[in-house]
Parts: structure tokens; sequence; C-alpha cells
């Protein structure tokens, strides 16, 4: 059967920590790892013809992780583009973020936006990496924002949901058609909330580290197998 390809993936890449543990490695080792399956995903993504990938690589929650995790996780950013950049640019990969970057060191901050900057300009997959980001502070976020134009006269307060849904970090961005989580966790764990409203799940037990191209494949199978009705019949 010819593959259905979803505009949108997000996935929550679950298992770094389990997978590093049952190799006797310190957690960080599976932080590492599932750092380099980021970037084996996003240009198969953009070879596929995905638009957006968005991927959950720190929720407000994980600052309740031990100092010396949280100061990894902090660091990867600027691994990740050091080592990648050139190759993400030359896929022709658009680099975006969501979430509340401020929070992190001001190098992490740095390496992110100078990533973003320097695929501004490049017209193939969104690679959108979910830092310091909650679904619920995000709606929040907008809300407040939302509320802040109707005081300034620059919005109405019959406001519907598309129009809201600018508001989000999403924004331009189409919602999501396939979340994917790894590891055998079934849940969301505050993952975009608002955009996550219509997309199917597909739960994998396989460990992020351990997710490739043979997987999100089989991933991409099974979306293309469902029947999305969207509340109508068919
Ligand atoms: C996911 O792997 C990565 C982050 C949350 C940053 P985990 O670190 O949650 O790994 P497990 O779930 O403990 O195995
Ligand atoms: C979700 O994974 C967050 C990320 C993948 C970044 P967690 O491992 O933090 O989620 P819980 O604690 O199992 O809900
Ligand atoms: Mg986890």
């Amino acid at each position: 059967m010819e593959q259905k390809i979803p505009a949108h993936i997000a996935i929550i890449m679950d298992g770094n920590g389990r997978w590093a543990k049952k190799r006797g490695l310190p957690r960080t080792a599976g932080h590492k790892k599932g750092a380099e399956t980021i970037r084996k995903i996003a240009i198969a993504c953009n070879q596929k013809g995905v638009q957006a990938l968005s991927v959950y690589a720190f929720s407000t929650e994980n600052w309740k992780r031990p100092e010396e995790e949280v100061d990894y996780l902090c660091k990867l950013p600027r691994f990740f583009f050091n080592r990648y950049m050139e190759e993400l640019k030359q896929n022709n990969i658009r680099v975006r973020f969501l979430g509340e970057i401020e929070r992190f060191p001001i190098d992490t901050q740095n390496v992110i936006l100078s990533a973003v900057e320097q695929t501004s300009e490049n017209t193939g997959l969104i690679l959108c990496l979910a830092v310091n980001y909650g679904g619920r502070r995000e709606i929040t976020l907008a809300a407040r924002a939302y509320a802040q134009d109707v005081l300034n006269q620059k919005a109405d307060l019959a406001i519907e949901e598309e129009a809201f849904g600018k508001y989000m970090m999403t924004a331009d961005m189409p919602d999501v058609d396939l979340m994917i989580r790894t590891s055998g966790e079934l849940r969301l764990s505050n993952f975009m909330l608002w955009q996550n409203a219509y997309s199917e799940f597909l739960f994998t037990d396989v460990a992020w580290p351990d997710f490739d191209v043979v997987q999100l494949n089989k991933a991409i199978d099974e979306y293309t197998a469902r029947d999305r009705r969207f509340g109508g019949l068919k």
C-alpha cells in the first residue's frame, strides 16, 4: 500500500534513561544517543516529504530531575547543532523551537536561536524542538496574549478556534497528524495538547535511542491504514 505521508509528526522521545541503564551506562549516554536518533529521523522525514516534525526534548516538568541530568540536557542542543548543523542545512531543513528558552543558560539559548536563523530560508522539513515546553503552559500563554489583544482592541471577544490557534507556539504549522511515543508509556505528558486534538496515536515499546527508519516506516504504514473520520462518517 502506498504510504500516506502525515503533514506533521510529533514524537515523545521517551526511554533514553532506560536504554542506558540496560547497558550499564549513565542516563546521559542515552540522551546523547537519542540526539543522534533525532538527526536520522529528521533526515528521513524530510526525504519522505513530511512538512513538520516536532520532537519533545525537554518538558516543563523535566526541571524536577537531578541537577546533573538537567545540566546535561541543557547542553545537548549545543552538541547537536555543532555536530549536525551543516548536514541539516544541506538537507534544506528548517529549525524551529517550541517553549520558553529563556530559562536555559545563555549559550544554549544562543545556539538554538542561531540554528533557527541559519536555516530560516530553507524550505524543507520544519524540525521543531520542544524545549522547556508544556502544553498547558502554551495554552495559558496563548490565553494571556489573546486577553491582552482584547484589552488593546486588537482581537474580538468572539474569537473562533482557528484564530485562537494562531496564538499557539505552532502558529502557522499544520495540526499534528501522527503522534508517536516511544518506550512503552501510554500518556501525553503535557505534549502539544491543542495540536493533538485529532491526531492518530502510535505507541511503541522501542526506546528512543533504538528508534530508526524501519520503525518510522512501520509507524507511517500504520498511520496509512488508519481510518480518519474527524467525527464524520465514511
Ligand atoms: C526521554 O527519555 C528524554 C527526556 C525526557 C529528556 P527519559 O530520560 O525520560 O528516559 P526514561 O523514560 O527515564 O527511560
Ligand atoms: C516526556 O517524557 C518528556 C520528554 C520526552 C521530553 P518524561 O519521561 O519526562 O515523561 P513522564 O515523566 O514519563 O510522564
Ligand atoms: Mg521518560
